[in-house]
């Protein structure tokens, strides 16, 4: 038998804080250990003195950890503790080396155990990192952070305002009227660009060339990757993009890159943009990609590139499920 420890913090004493912090711990120590939820024989928590509105344990059953014995107990008062602390240890009937899991303000419980990670899954387009980004995130309950979308609304400003995106000038001056912001409604990221949200139109196939062009001035680069970073240093994340694992988070616990044949990303792009109902060629899409390859991984400052400690994917005949297990594994090789 192998004991999993964690705590997390709530913001409020109410029902719904205490519900919704015990499900994200309870499915956080899930996911990190690999756990099936019949593996668990029983989880008791403690609680701080100032969490009265409900139980712990009936918040677990009510995420559905009912196969087990659940109990709940609540400490006593301690003068400096965390305040809206819940502690959890769970008693698992598998021979796993444990990974106790430390959320938000309960961090500052174990200065040993990284309380925020993040996952770079860099690559060209059509490589798949979106799609097995998103999963990953969803699946460890962490953002996913899209920044291709980032370059992609600078992109659209530019167009917006009838800026050359090759004039460095122009750019950086259109710069100082961008307001981006990057927001999460129900886990999906929405990108709002001057207050309007264009989440939609970014996606439109003639604004990929030119994200492409405006990411290579280091005036959009550098506020791009400010941004980026100060995102992934406030929480987890999975971010997918060209230059994450060599420039924007050289430490980060996790690197992929992503690749595949040309034609396979052509045809994926294709599927794509024909699903959402846009009439696009083919032989162009493949064109366009090469295209973008080219100018992503030749500009001066952060290029498309592989990170020296990233593992290769090559999902050219891979299925997401697939990818995804491989990325999975190999993550879990190394905590
Ligand atoms: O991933 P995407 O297709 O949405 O990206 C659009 C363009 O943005 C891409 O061609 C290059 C640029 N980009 C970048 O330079 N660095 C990133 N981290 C992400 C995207």
């Amino acid at each position: 038998m192998v004991v999993i420890r964690g705590a997390t913090t709530v913001g409020h004493d109410d029902k719904e804080s205490i519900q919704s912090g015990v499900g994200e711990l309870l499915e956080q120590i899930v996911s990190r250990n690999s756990l099936l939820r019949d593996e668990i024989l029983s989880i008791v928590f403690s609680s701080t003195s100032d969490i009265h509105s409900y139980y712990p344990a009936k918040a677990a059953r009510e995420a559905g950890f009912s196969g087990c014995s659940l109990f709940s107990a609540q400490e006593p008062d301690i003068e400096g503790g965390l305040p809206l602390c819940i502690r959890v240890m769970l008693f698992v009937e598998k021979d796993l080396t444990p990974h106790h899991v430390y959320l938000h303000e309960a961090t500052s419980l174990r200065k040993d155990i990284v309380g925020v990670y993040n996952i770079a899954i860099d690559g060209p387009a059509g490589s798949g990192k979106s799609t097995v980004a998103r999963a990953l995130a969803h699946d460890y309950h962490i953002c996913y952070l899209d920044t291709g979308a980032m370059y992609r609304a600078c992109a659209l400003a530019a167009v917006g305002a009838g800026v050359d995106v090759e004039d460095e000038v122009a750019v950086s001056e259109l710069m100082h009227n961008v307001k981006l912001e990057v927001v999460y409604e129900a886990d999906v990221q929405r990108t709002i660009l001057n207050g309007k949200d264009v989440s939609e139109e970014i996606r439109r196939p003639e604004v990929s060339m030119a994200a492409s062009a405006i990411s290579k001035h280091p005036s959009v680069r550098m506020r791009m990757v400010e941004k980026q970073r100060e995102i992934a240093a406030r929480m987890s994340c999975v971010l997918d993009g060209r230059d994450i694992g060599t420039f924007v988070l050289p430490d980060a616990e996790f690197k992929f890159f992503l690749t595949a044949r040309p034609e396979v990303r052509a045809k994926r792009r294709y599927d794509e943009l024909t699903a959402k109902g846009n009439k696009v060629d083919l032989k162009a899409l493949q064109e366009e990609i090469l295209r973008r390859d080219k100018q992503d991984s030749t500009r001066a400052v952060a290029p498309l590139r592989m990170a020296e400690d990233a593992v290769l994917v090559d999902t050219s005949d891979m299925t997401v499920d697939e990818v995804l297990a491989y990325i999975k594994h190999a993550i879990q090789e190394k905590i």
